[in-house]
């Protein structure tokens, strides 16, 4: 029986979390982490900022808890790297963050081997991996120390073991997809044969132990955040599939233990490594959900998140948003992409542009859909949802308008930690499965689809014709 400290350390914050034995949440303690954006396409982090936050995060969950630990495990961002001296541990450059494209450049140079890397990662050329920007990190900030993604360097805090997990080495660029391990050739086309990597744990081990929360602990559950939101909405069997809403929106279709690549445009990743045996998940991303809706802050056209679904109007009257604020991914893969925003006149008031991000975010969401039914041979019947946005009923109906599905909202705001647990509790008892290693759930709401599928097909149809100007209005 595993009582486990849940650390998922995101880009827009850190959540740390106790979960007893039986999953019930005993302690959380959040804390926020801010990117700064800058011209050009970057988005950076200060990483002591963010091992700040999973230490006081972790160590204000333990306090309130009021339990002994016996488990810390750790989800992490995917694709954010920095480089750092594997001697003292001191960061050598600031956290790269995984919306930064200023790597573009890099992925545009290796073009000639797109299809090589595709064939041998599942992934596609683009800067939203990490290698194109561990590369820029040795272009631009020395060779100093060693480059890594941002879990390693905090685990190396956290334990002193120089380690990552086969998920996030699967958003590397730089493993091959079939056996999870680091690929030579890869390595070498990115230039980066000679780094010293750290090793790839699965998401079932125990890879050292923490004094950072009190009494040593040790450490296992290693994974990147999606595919932690996708074990705790127990999507477990192939073609079933969730949509997590954070800082992106990032859409997980299980495809079991057979390593397929996408035919649709999506990306092909580890779910997990588990008792030895890697399954695998088809992946697509919109880059901007909660970060397009902070943007309608910062414009001040949105008070306040939670005042979403109040300021929307309950028509766009013609206006239409493509939230590429940070480039467009899977499908397009158009990191130079930038946001649309169409059909206004001088009636439109911020309450048509808060409406059209909304059903931009969810149009995107759509296609993303789509392209994940095409992989699996088979519609999705149903889409788990979960993360901060699930709160906007607006934009959940839009979701459920657009795809002409079910929707079916996680009933806690910590799918991501919960999941996170699950692995946790895998690596603490070797003999439980997966599936009783993650507790079970009941949607706290769903939305059905009250949108003809005429109307939800023409409004894609416009929405398609706005994204052309995103993807032509180039930096
Ligand atoms: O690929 C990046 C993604 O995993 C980050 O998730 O929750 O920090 O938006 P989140």
């Amino acid at each position: 029986m595993t009582t486990v400290l849940a650390i998922d350390q995101g880009t827009s914050g850190t959540k740390a979390m106790v979960v007893d034995p039986a999953g019930a949440v005993r302690a959380v303690s959040e804390l926020p982490v801010r990117p700064r954006y800058l011209p050009g396409g970057g988005v950076e982090q200060d990483p002591a900022a963010l091992l700040e936050s999973v230490l006081a995060s972790g160590r204000a969950a333990v306090a309130e808890a009021g339990l002994p630990i016996d488990c810390v495990s750790l989800a992490n961002q995917g694709e954010t790297v920095l480089a750092w001296d594997p001697r003292t541990g001191h960061p050598l450059s600031e956290a790269i963050v995984w919306q930064d494209r200023r790597s573009a450049g890099i992925c545009a140079g290796l073009a000639e081997w797109a299809e090589l890397i595709a064939e041998r990662t599942g992934l596609v050329l683009d800067p939203y991996f990490s290698a194109p920007k561990l590369r820029w990190l040795r272009d631009h900030r020395g060779t100093e120390g060693v480059v890594t993604t941002s879990d390693s360097w905090l685990l190396h805090q956290l334990t002193g073991e120089f380690v990552t997990d086969t998920t996030t080495a699967s958003r590397s660029l730089l493993t091959d997809l079939g056996t999870g391990t680091w690929d030579p050739e890869l390595l070498e086309l990115f230039g980066l044969a000679d780094e010293a990597l750290p090793r790839i744990a699965a998401c079932d081990e125990i890879v050292g132990e923490t004094r950072a929360f009190g009494a040593p602990t040790p450490m296992g559950g290693l994974v990147v955040d999606q595919q932690a939101a996708l074990l705790a909405q127990r999507c477990l069997a192939p073609a079933e599939a969730k949509c997590t809403f954070g800082t992106g929106a990032f859409l997980l279709a299980n495809m079991g233990t057979v390593p397929t690549r996408s035919s649709a445009g999506l990306a092909a990743s580890v779910a997990w490594r588990v008792r030895g045996e890697l399954t695998y998940c088809f992946d697509g991303q919109v880059p901007t959900a909660a970060s397009a809706v902070r943007w309608l802050q910062d414009l001040g056209l949105l008070r306040d998140a939670s005042e979403l679904d109040r300021t929307a109007a309950a028509d766009p009257a013609g206006v239409l948003c493509v939230p590429a604020l940070a480039g467009l991914s899977a499908p397009w893969w158009a990191p130079e992409a930038s946001a649309a925003l169409t059909g206004m006149t001088l009636s439109t008031g911020p309450e048509h542009v808060v409406r059209a991000v909304l059903d931009g975010i969810a149009a995107q969401v759509a296609e993303l859909a789509d392209c994940a039914a095409r992989d699996l041979g088979e519609p999705l019947r149903r889409l788990r949802v979960d993360g901060g946005l699930t709160r906007s009923g607006v934009l959940m109906q839009a979701v459920a308008d657009l795809l002409q599905t079910r929707v079916e909202v996680y009933p806690s705001a910590h799918a991501t930690a919960l999941g996170a647990a699950g692995f946790a509790r895998a690596a603490a008892q070797p003999g439980l499965p997966l599936a009783d290693a993650v507790i079970g759930w009941e949607p706290i709401t769903s939305y059905t689809p009250r949108m003809g599928a005429d109307a939800a097909g023409e409004f894609r149809a416009h929405w398609r014709h706005a994204l052309q100007n995103a993807s032509i209005s180039r930096e």
